[in-house]
């Protein structure tokens, strides 16, 4: 096993972002979906979110993009096991599966920061395409603090795609501005960008239990399957290697909106 996501996949990791599940909470305080809308998560992961979402609005319509195989094939275990149905998840590679002004909201967490740089700006355009108007983006992706240097970001961002296959966060988009100036090129202008280094205690969230279990379940395929248990080790140490690189980064909460016309 070579990559770090697919050892999450095996193991129902959930909450794969800044912040974890205050992150998550902070994000769903901005998601809050009236009846009858249309919600879209990018990267879904292992589908922790779909479920909170899907279990606190029942009446909403929830969808989900990946572009992993496992992880959707894991997601898909969690909501069955968490006896979820009504949630459409899809497998995509370049375009997203839907037509154009579809989605209320669209969101992720921890996504568009690792996807390669060159295709970003796609990413972005793609999701413009997919929204209402007026229709929202939010998500929560870690950035490089501003005094992060270039070469600072090439030397970790290697040393991290070698050793779990994934980047720690853009190079070309680095900072929170780049963000907001992309975003608004894509026609997707800022409304909020709020740093989630300080969550206030009461966006704390209960996880669905079943939901909660079936991550536990994982967690134990982690520390029994004998192919998991090796590469649990190896991840492990690589991370003890690399543990000082949370303090050149910052979860950030962004909300755009999409341009009307
Ligand atoms: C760091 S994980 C975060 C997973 C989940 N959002 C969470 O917070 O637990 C990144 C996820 O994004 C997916 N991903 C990466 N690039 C993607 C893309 N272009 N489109 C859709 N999903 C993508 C990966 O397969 C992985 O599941």
């Amino acid at each position: 096993m070579n990559k770090l996501l697919d050892f999450f996949a095996h193991t129902h990791t959930p909450f794969l972002h800044a912040r974890g599940k205050k992150g998550t909470a902070a994000l769903l305080v901005e998601l809050e979906p009236t009846p009858g809308q249309r919600i879209l998560e990018i990267g879904f992961g292992t589908g922790q979110t779909l479920v909170e979402i899907a279990a606190r609005w029942p009446t909403i319509e929830l969808y989900g993009a990946e572009k992993s195989a496992l992880m959707l094939d894991t997601a898909r275990r969690r909501l069955r096991f968490c006896g979820i149905k009504n949630v459409n998840l899809q497998l995509y590679t370049a375009r997203l599966p839907f037509p154009n002004g579809f989605f209320d909201t669209v969101f992720c967490e921890s996504v568009l920061a690792i996807v390669p740089d060159e295709t970003l700006p796609g990413l972005f355009k793609e999701i413009n395409r997919v929204l209402k108007p007026g229709g929202r983006l939010c998500c929560n992706e870690s950035l490089w603090l501003p005094e992060t240097t270039a070469d600072t970001i090439r030397a970790i961002n290697q040393q991290c795609l070698d050793a779990f296959g994934i980047v720690q966060a853009s190079a070309t988009y680095p900072y929170p501005a780049d963000w907001q100036e992309l975003g608004n090129l894509c026609g997707l202008q800022t409304e909020k960008m709020q740093s989630l280094e300080i969550i206030r205690a009461s966006t704390m969230h209960r996880v669905h239990l079943r939901s909660a279990l079936f991550s536990r379940i994982g967690w134990i395929k982690g520390r029994l399957i004998p192919k998991l248990k090796r590469a649990n080790r190896q991840w492990r140490k690589n991370e003890r290697l690399f543990e000082g690189y949370g303090r050149f980064l910052a979860g950030h909460l962004f909300v755009f909106k999409k341009r009307n016309g």
